[in-house]
């Protein structure tokens, strides 16, 4: 979703800003632009990629060591050169870009219009800028005060970047609800909306808080809050190098993340496994490990991939924890009268930690007096922080829109936790607890082997890439598996999928079934593998094309279905780990093969930040 980048300092403003914005390219945009302060402010605007805006660029003036920059993913206004930010005020005062949707624009568009200011774009940031010009000439007051004023008068979400003529060597950054990073160098600072374009230049930030405004100069950094006078500014480090933003000889980030989740679910579990005492440590859980193992309900509120690995936990935890799990959509969550309490524990999953339908959803669950856990990847992020604890998934940047290494490292996470939950409440024998210890710690190995299948997943791939529909099958924990392996496969390559219970097929998608229409089965062996077997039978039945996720040495399916892959054999509780990998790369390679954009398909974002 929309990204802002800022620099001010004395090096080139220019090249930092376009560099930035291609960093922020994996969130998903469909426009770009730049604002350089140099006496007066240039723009140059574009729909379409940053390398389109660069063309644009070519040949102008540049010159400027002040700048603000943005990606843009519509949600006011068609893409077009017109609507793309930065936008000016009607004098041309004030520059600005926005994140997030200010929701009482059309009432302040027509307050404004009454008082005869003009607008050319369809965008509610075109108003705020407006407006913050407006109340800077009639009321006579300064560039921070007018951007004070106004922000008081928004309703809605704004991450923001104000320039201004008037004030040359400022730049006002401003936060609620839509996150802003500031990095700190030396007489120089780089502002973005999140940390991957300030990486490479200093590892020193601070997270903006709701309602935070910083008023920047080179050589000073002024923050105040517009609610509250208590601001503390609290400079954090940034936990890892540029080499994580890097493709590392990869085609694309989503197939250098694939090929990453041996390393990352051993960054997951790394220091939380302590074999020697038998035991799992979560030290974000420490101080609320009674409350979680006593829990009479447990709620999880995600969305998209995350979401299924919530459907994922429900099973783990139901299964080695024996406390019911409800699983929650946060966009629906939020907007009805949930049954939610102080007897509740929620647990927040989301990559990012910025998605604005899970922090409301949060926020309407603290407010209930629920203690709100979080499972993150994002440190410092806004889910990270608004919970009152919660477990980082050390993944690492995810840069590919298409979740891959998160969803592992989230369903490795709420593994750790059903077992710490289950030994705990003396559900585990020492000889179970060992067992799923070590079947944790093989997870790693297994997905090694699965990943040197690669070429047969190409092969697969080949042959389904012309599908116009595809439905993904499994039975009890590799239901959600379905379900992600579907996800993927539509995100990316704009194929219609669905997953589906197996045992729900014959009340529907049956009816889809042809021998072109690829069905994915997860059928490895566990408890309903007679089950699947007979779905399977079932499609065959029908002449439909059966690709099966089997068990190593299974013979029985391999009679039966068109194409088989085999994974390692793992415990029932931990098979989503592995069996969800080849549908990521056979998501990954039919994308390919049909020409699309694999990490940024269309009209998706990273990170959702609007509603
Ligand atoms: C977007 C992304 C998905 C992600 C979902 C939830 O739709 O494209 O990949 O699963 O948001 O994001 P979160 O950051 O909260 O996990």
């Amino acid at each position: 979703m929309c990204g802002i980048v800022g620099y001010i300092g004395t090096r080139d403003a220019y090249p930092i800003l376009v560099k930035g914005l291609k960093r922020l390219e994996y969130r998903g945009y469909d426009s770009a632009g730049v604002a350089l302060l140099n006496g007066d402010i240039a723009i140059y605007k574009k729909k379409g990629k940053v390398s389109d805006l660069e063309d644009h660029v070519r040949g102008k003036e540049t010159k400027s060591t002040i700048g603000i920059g943005h990606t843009r993913w519509a949600t006011h206004g068609e893409p077009s050169d017109l609507n793309a930010h930065p936008h000016h005020s009607e004098k041309g005062l004030f520059t600005i870009i926005h994140n997030g949707i200010i929701e009482n624009y059309t009432v302040l568009k027509k307050t404004l219009m009454d008082q005869g200011m003009k607008f050319y774009s369809e965008t509610d940031t075109e108003v705020l800028a407006n407006l913050i010009e407006y109340i800077y000439t009639s009321e006579d007051v300064s560039v921070e005060v007018a951007v004070s004023l106004a922000l008081q008068k928004v309703v809605g979400a704004y991450g923001l970047l104000v320039i201004s003529s008037e004030d040359p060597n400022l730049m006002i950054a401003a936060r609620r609800s839509s996150p802003l990073v500031i990095g700190l160098g030396n007489n120089e600072y780089f502002i973005a909306s999140d940390a991957t374009p300030i990486a490479e230049y200093t590892d020193r930030v601070i997270y903006l808080n709701n309602d935070d405004i910083a008023l920047i100069r080179r050589d000073e950094l002024v923050l105040k809050n517009l609610v509250s006078d208590a601001t503390k500014v609290n400079i954090k480090t940034l936990e890892r190098g540029i080499f994580e933003i890097e493709k590392q000889g990869y085609e694309h980030f989503m197939l250098k993340e694939i090929f990453e989740q041996p390393r990352s679910i051993m960054d997951t579990f790394r220091g939380r496994i302590q074999t020697e005492t038998n035991e799992i440590r979560l030290g974000g859980l420490l101080d609320v490990k009674d409350q979680l193992v006593n829990a009479k309900r447990i709620v999880v509120i995600a969305c998209g991939t995350s979401w299924h690995a919530g459907l994922v936990g429900e099973y783990l935890i139901e299964d080695l924890a024996r406390i019911p799990v409800e699983v929650e959509y946060a966009s629906e969550f939020r907007y009805r009268n949930p049954l939610i309490g102080p007897d509740d524990v929620v647990l927040a999953i989301s990559q990012s930690g910025e998605t604005a339908d899970t922090l409301a959803a949060i926020q309407l669950a603290r407010d209930a007096g629920a203690l709100v856990l979080g499972i993150c990847n994002v440190v410092g992020s806004s889910i990270s922080r608004e919970t009152h604890a919660g477990v980082y998934t050390h993944a690492g940047i995810e840069i590919g829109v298409a979740s891959t290494k998160a969803f592992t490292t989230q369903l490795t996470v709420l593994t750790m936790m059903a077992i710490m939950i289950g030994k705990e409440k003396g559900l585990l024998s020492d000889q179970r607890f060992s067992q799923l210890i070590k079947e944790l710690n093989d997870v790693p190995g297994k997905i090694e082997k699965i990943l040197e299948q690669n070429e047969e997943f190409k092969r697969i791939a080949e042959i389904c890439k012309d599908a116009t529909n595809a439905l993904y099958l499994g039975r009890g924990v590799s239901f959600p598996v379905a379900l992600e392996g579907a996800l993927k496969l539509k995100e990316i390559s704009y194929i219609h999928a669905e997953g589906y219970p197996a045992a729900e097929m014959k009340h529907g998608p049956i009816a889809l079934i042809d021998e072109k229409m690829p069905v994915v089965f997860i059928a490895t062996r566990d408890g309903s593998y007679e089950k699947i077997v007979s779905n399977i039978q079932e499609v065959k039945a029908r002449n439909g094309m059966v690709i099966a996720i089997v068990t190593e040495g299974d013979t029985i399916i391999r009679e039966m279905a068109d194409h088989v892959i085999e994974i390692p054999e793992s415990d029932e509780s931990l098979v989503s780990l592995t069996a969800v990998v080849p549908l990521q790369l056979i998501a990954y390679h039919i994308a390919l093969m049909r020409g699309c954009d694999v990490d940024q398909p269309r009209n998706l974002a990273k990170s959702v930040t609007v509603e």
